[in-house]
């Protein structure tokens, strides 16, 4: 968990700085008050982009010094710090304890996951969100997720530029290592993936709780093993020529989710179905992942209480209480009057953030 946060001209937020326990943080306000954006900060200490997938020059402060710091200090001592201060505008730099280290390796110190309103259509979005959100599950599980996926399309983009390159000139020997490369990390790729589905789907089943509906998960566009991808590969070099992009692998799966008792594709439920299927998953992975490592993911809930029933808000309350680090937005802080008494409740406004 993060025991302090600190945000140096981070989008409208000049200096912000939070003392956090370990169980609830409830940053109310109004719109754009700077709520989510403490969220987007604490969703950039895990790889990749965070939670809006913003350009790191998007992320500094209009107005402020041109770079932007965000810096967090674990429970046990650990402190990570990333951003773009003191860089070019688009460098950004993590460091663990002070030494600058690839992102991937921040996944070897916390797991965050988030829930954000623009998700509530990622049942209806195309297959890469809902890889993505699927991505970010397995990393709680298998923290050199990332750096796998990172190699794995890396090696897929030199193959794609290679055969766009095309003609008689094309190295074969060079085409071969690449597709060796991605067979190597795809493979371990494909079965991280598919290890966090059956271990979360054998959990969603044991999972008591009525207030969330049940999902079924599986992965659906691509079935691997890792001697079909390499003949996928080897075999589809003019097709992937033609096309500009690899056609076949782990990166084209599609991560199908059933509402259980209605037997329907996740797509078809309503606004608020699609939500509560959602968090009953990311719920049930949270515990999943408490269970495993023993570390309880940070989690990001943003706007979450607001779209539900006071029925559900109180249930997800109690099922969230004692599990680790939770950080909940919400424009009003009645919203939040369910959540334990030792929550730290914070008032966010114009990009400052007061006790409250
Ligand atoms: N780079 C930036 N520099 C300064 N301000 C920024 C930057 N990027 C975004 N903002 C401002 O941050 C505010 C949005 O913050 P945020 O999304 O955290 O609001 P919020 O409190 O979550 O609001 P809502 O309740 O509407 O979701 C906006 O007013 C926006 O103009
Ligand atoms: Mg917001």
């Amino acid at each position: 968990m993060i025991a302090r946060l600190s945000l140096t001209d981070f989008r409208n937020h000049a200096d912000s700085v939070i003392a956090a326990p370990s169980g609830f943080v409830v940053l109310a306000g109004d719109n754009g008050a700077g709520k989510t954006n403490v969220l987007e900060a604490l969703s950039l200490l895990a790889p990749g982009r965070g939670l809006r997938r913003a350009s790191l020059s998007d992320m500094a402060r209009q107005r402020g010094g041109g770079g932007f710091g965000v810096a967090a200090t674990l429970a046990d001592g650990v402190t990570i710090g990333t951003g773009t201060l003191g860089q070019a505008p688009e460098r950004r730099v993590v460091r663990v304890d002070g030494v600058a280290t690839p992102a991937t390796a921040l996944a070897e110190r916390l797991s965050v996951l988030w829930l954000t309103p623009a998700m509530d259509r990622l049942f209806v979005e195309p297959a890469g969100e809902r890889r993505r959100f699927l991505d970010r599950l397995t990393l709680a599980l298998a923290p050199g997720h990332a750096h796998q996926a990172a190699r794995y399309e890396a090696a897929m983009r030199q193959r794609n530029r290679l055969l766009g390159e095309g003609g008689s000139d094309v190295d074969p020997d060079w085409l071969a290592a690449l597709e060796a490369r991605m067979v190597e990390h795809g493979a371990v790729l494909d079965a991280e993936r598919r290890a966090t589905v059956a271990a979360l789907s054998a959990r969603l089943a044991g999972v008591e709780d009525d207030a969330f509906p049940r999902a079924d998960l599986a992965i659906e566009g691509w079935e691997g093993a890792p001697d079909q991808l390499l003949r996928d590969l080897a075999g589809g070099r003019a097709r992937d020529a033609a096309a500009g992009r690899t056609l076949a692998g782990p990166h084209r799966i599609d991560l199908a989710v059933t509402h259980r008792e209605k037997d329907q594709p996740a797509a078809l439920a309503s606004t608020g179905e699609q939500k509560a299927l959602l968090l009953g998953i990311l719920l049930a992975h949270a515990e999943l992942v408490a269970d495993r490592t023993g570390r309880p993911p940070v989690l990001l809930l943003d706007e979450v209480a607001a779209h539900l029933d006071p029925l559900r808000r109180h249930a997800l309350f109690d099922r969230l209480a004692g599990r680790g680090q939770v950080w909940m937005t919400g424009t009003e802080a009645r919203l939040f009057d369910g959540v334990p008494d030792d929550a730290l409740r914070l008032e966010v406004s114009g990009g400052r953030i007061d006790p409250r």
